[in-house]
């Protein structure tokens, strides 16, 4: 079956989106490492490599289909994160920002009567719970103790035992 123009062009955006999150949390680690906080940027930078994997799970899903592949210019992301706090919190808005993106997609597919694209897009939505947990989950601890830097520093080195970068 071949796929709706509209949701094909959409896809290909997704792709691009993906790459873009990639180019994000390749920023927020570079943020952190330059502040020396080494657990966020293993763990920024562990995050970089699922979004690769986003992109390549649309990109393949599209060859698997005989669609167009069309890869559009990355723009660069906006880094003036002021602390750590900061930089979390624009992760987790651009979580947000792809949920909608995610279930938008998982919607049309539904109503244009593609239902092999619908349960593809299906482990994107369950992903996506994850993303958002994961930075919401870690945000909230940060704000609580937003006035005590030494427990950042703690949280900063839980995170580097457990995300160590494979490479
Ligand atoms: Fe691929 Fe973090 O969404």
């Amino acid at each position: 079956m071949k796929m709706d123009n509209t949701l094909l062009e959409d896809i290909n955006k997704q792709i691009n989106r993906e790459f873009y999150a990639a180019y994000l949390y390749f920023a927020m680690a570079t943020y952190f490492t330059e502040i020396n906080m080494e657990g966020f940027a293993k763990l920024t930078k562990n995050h970089a490599k699922e979004e690769l994997e986003h992109a390549k799970k649309f990109y393949d899903y599209l060859i698997l289909r005989d669609e167009k592949v069309t890869l559009f210019a990355i723009e660069a992301p906006d880094t003036n994160w002021n602390n750590p706090i900061d930089a979390i919190n624009a992760a987790l808005d651009h979580e947000k920002f792809v949920s909608e993106n995610i279930h938008r997609l998982y919607k049309e597919s539904k109503e244009k009567g593609d239902y092999a694209l619908e349960v593809f897009m299906g482990w994107f939505v369950n992903e996506q719970v994850e993303e958002e947990h994961l930075f919401q989950s870690m945000l909230d601890k940060m704000s609580y103790i937003k006035d005590c830097s030494c427990e950042i520093v703690n949280i900063d080195r839980e995170l580097k035992i457990e995300n160590e970068y494979v490479e």
